[in-house]
């Protein structure tokens, strides 16, 4: 796909991110892998102004375009490439369920077998640091080497996948998840979970198993 076309699908999956009722305004940001680099949301635009002028490419060192001033958040997006070779496309939300488990500072834990679509047997939670900072970038780093999807202290989540429609998925199932675990936590605060065996051989299956888009 070209560049057009990229920007045009980053602007199309905020739009469905924010229809899905996993964001608002202009909280989060879009990103995907691109000549050796990303392209990435404007900071501060919202998502219904966009067009495919106003993303932004931001080069594997930082660099970016005269003019034009990338999401807040490029730090932990570039990290999140650099971590993960099987992630080609990033989305950053607020959504409400992985915000409030994030203030709460807990994982989500294998409550459900479709924990293991992050690829891990729980969804950590990383500490806080400022938005925008290299802190934050550094503590996404150690999160996205182990799971595909991380929730971030007091802020909200990232999912990582294959291409834009997968990390939508990936960051709308984990919302759900986030859901399930609050309401069963308000019932007990001690939440059954799968045993590990069970995860292993739920994460054995998910490598052929999941959202069968390819782009
Ligand atoms: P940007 O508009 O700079 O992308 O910031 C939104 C956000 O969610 C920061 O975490």
């Amino acid at each position: 796909m070209n560049r057009q076309q990229l920007s045009q699908q980053i602007i199309d999956t905020c739009l469905e991110m924010t229809r899905l009722g996993l964001n608002q305004g202009t909280a989060g940001n879009v990103s995907v892998r691109f000549d050796n680099g990303m392209l990435i949301t404007p900071t501060g635009i919202p998502y219904d102004k966009l067009t495919p002028d106003h993303i932004v490419y931001v080069t594997h060192d930082g660099f970016f375009e005269e003019g034009k001033l990338p999401s807040s958040e490029w730090h932990f997006h570039l990290t999140c490439y650099q971590t993960r070779e099987d992630v080609n496309a990033v989305v950053h939300n607020h959504a409400i369920n992985c915000a409030a488990v994030s203030i709460l500072n807990k994982p989500i834990p294998a409550i459900h077998y479709m924990v293991a679509a992050s690829g891990a047997t729980e969804i950590p939670c990383v500490p806080y640091a400022t938005f925008g900072s290299h802190e934050l970038a550094e503590y996404v780093k150690e999160g996205m080497a182990n799971s595909k999807a991380i929730l971030l202290q007091h802020h909200g989540l990232i999912a990582g996948e294959a291409n834009l429609e997968k990390a939508l998925w990936l960051a709308h199932e984990v919302e759900v998840l986030a859901d399930l675990y609050l309401k069963t936590m308000a019932i007990t605060p001690d939440v059954p979970v799968l045993d590990d065996a069970e995860m292993q051989k739920v994460l054995g299956k998910f490598k052929s198993y999941g959202l069968r888009v390819e782009q």
